[in-house]
């Protein structure tokens, strides 16, 4: 019987949220050892399913068997109990901690050694740090890393647990290539040498074809179907995920370019960034492109005041403007849509509506008091603009897909009309439809005159819109490239400038 090899399987499971069936009759398995790659635009199920296997859910119809055996989790710690082990979309961790404690933290440490042998924890924490290659020290405060680093921590705290089952919920979404690499290393190797079964959730669908040995795809709650990998395609993926064809448009558009909207100079921060400049035009898109840790995301917190510099220079429209703060930003003109949606975008526990008018309260206010019929209004515009799958605009922030999020929060700043749009990974874990929308978004943002910067880890997305791209290796700008001039092998060779690396570690 076919069933008898899987580790895992969903019979029927329904789960509704008010508005939505999140999860309507789904049923599927995991083959003991395999990795199953989950796909499917955003609100499609799939964190409600794994929030389901790690015991955050409970069902409100089905059965989950696990190894032949019906099993109903009460809490994550039962789910714990049965060897699963999960790395969540949205990456839970305690800021104020160090790296060692939440490493530690849970009902599972991975020693039976006490708690609280801090030298024991440091030590270890250490040795797993190194196989990612982070250079972090345990005993940092978790608030202090990236978010890809934030991320590695979760994966790496996953992999200790020794899992049966290992469920990674967009996990390269904010991490590097390299990286990812590691990663995919690390999974192959527990596959094949300790049989542990692997689900694996990511829009990036040329990853999910290099990892995965099979592919099941939802849609709208339903499961659709699922493939082998050897027996499909990226095309066909994205058929089952959205239902018809998605064709890769050339969605960019020659534009005129105006004056100078924002120029920065003399931006220096300790090794982190050193004597940073560069100009952006009204209607112009400036991609900038580099490694993890080249600095790219450090420029643009340091432009709205995020981050203390040593110095940096700006000028909005040719005045120069002093900002500190980012609310002094908006001010200027400056909008930036945050990589770390969790901390610097999302208010949680605020509907979407009140999300989305949060930066422009002015528009949708009458004197002292939003105008409601205004604020609904807006709302809604950005809600189809985007096609933001929600209930209702009144529905909670929290309770939306990790990608639905971040279309929210791109709708905020639009809706802000600003004249320089910051962007950090703009379409980090958002999915293959969606994407091309945001990328139309942009370039019709850029042809009304907005100036745009795109800061991206994906080679194809700041090449197929912007219009130049900045090179960054290590805190420098390496050099720039012009439209014509575009090619991922001169991206890469500015990207890992061998002389500056020398310089920098002399
Ligand atoms: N706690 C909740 N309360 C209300 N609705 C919820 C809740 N959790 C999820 N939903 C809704 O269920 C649907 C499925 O969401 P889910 O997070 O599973 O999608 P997803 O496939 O993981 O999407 P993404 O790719 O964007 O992460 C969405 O419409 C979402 O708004
Ligand atoms: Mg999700």
């Amino acid at each position: 019987m076919e069933n008898s090899t899987a580790w895992i399987e969903f019979k029927n499971i329904t789960k509704e949220f008010p508005g939505v069936k999140a999860l309507d009759d789904v049923s599927f398995d995991v083959k003991k050892g395999e990795v199953l790659a989950l796909c499917g635009e955003n609100g499609a199920g799939k964190s409600t399913l794994i929030n389901i296997c790690s015991g955050l859910y409970k069902p409100d119809g089905g059965t989950v068997v696990v190894k032949d055996a019906e099993i109903h989790f009460r809490n994550a710690r039962d789910a714990e109990g049965a060897k699963i082990a999960t790395v969540h979309q949205e990456i839970p961790v305690c800021l104020n901690m160090t790296i060692a404690e939440n490493m530690f933290l849970g009902p599972k440490p991975p020693s039976k050694k006490p708690l609280l042998n801090r030298k024991y924890m440091n030590e270890h924490t250490k040795e797993r740090l190194a196989i990612f290659g982070l250079t972090c020290s345990p005993s940092d405060k978790m608030g202090r890393l990236t978010i890809a680093e934030q991320s590695l921590i979760n994966i790496l705290k996953a992999l200790d647990s020794k899992p049966e089952f290992l469920i990674l919920d967009e996990p390269t979404s904010s991490l590097a290539d390299a990286q990812k690499e590691i990663l995919f290393a690390q999974i192959r190797k527990l596959r094949e040498e300790s049989g542990v079964t692997v689900l694996y959730v990511s829009h990036r669908l040329e990853e999910v074809v290099e990892i995965a040995d099979r592919v099941a795809v939802l849609k709208d709650g339903r499961f659709v179907d699922s493939k082998p990998i050897s027996e499909t395609s990226v095309d066909e993926i994205i058929r089952m995920m959205v239902g018809r064809d998605v064709e890769v448009a050339n969605i960019y558009k020659e534009r005129a370019v105006g004056e100078v909207a924002l120029k920065v100079s003399n931006l220096n921060r300790g090794r982190i960034l050193q004597n940073v400049g560069f100009d952006v035009r009204k209607g112009e898109i400036l991609g900038f492109s580099g490694f993890q840790g080249s600095g790219r995301t450090e420029i643009l917190r340091a432009i709205i005041g995020l981050d203390k510099v040593n110095s940096i220079n700006v000028e909005v429209n040719g005045k120069p403007v002093k900002i500190h703060r980012p609310e002094q930003a908006v001010h200027c003109g400056i909008a930036m849509i945050s990589e770390n949606r969790r901390d610097e975008g999302v208010i949680p526990n605020f509907d979407v509506e009140r999300n989305i008018i949060a930066s422009s309260l002015r528009k949708v206010s009458g004197g002292l008091f939003i105008n409601r019929g205004k604020a609904k209004e807006e709302t809604q515009k950005y809600v189809d603009m985007m096609s933001i799958k929600l209930a209702s605009n009144r529905q909670l922030m929290v309770n939306l897909s990790g990608g639905n999020q971040q279309k929210v929060i791109i709708g905020r700043w639009l809706m802000s009309d600003p004249i320089v749009l910051l962007c950090d990974e703009p379409t980090r874990g958002i999915d293959v439809g969606a994407k091309s929308e945001i990328h139309s978004i942009l370039m019709e943002l850029a042809s009304r005159g907005m100036a745009i910067v795109v800061v991206s880890s994906e080679l194809p997305e700041i090449m197929a819109i912007a219009d130049r791209i900045v090179v960054m290796c290590e805190g420098r700008v390496t050099g720039e490239l012009q439209r014509s001039e575009f090619s991922e092998e001169a991206i890469v060779s500015l990207a890992s400038d061998l002389s500056i690396g020398a310089a920098c570690a002399s």
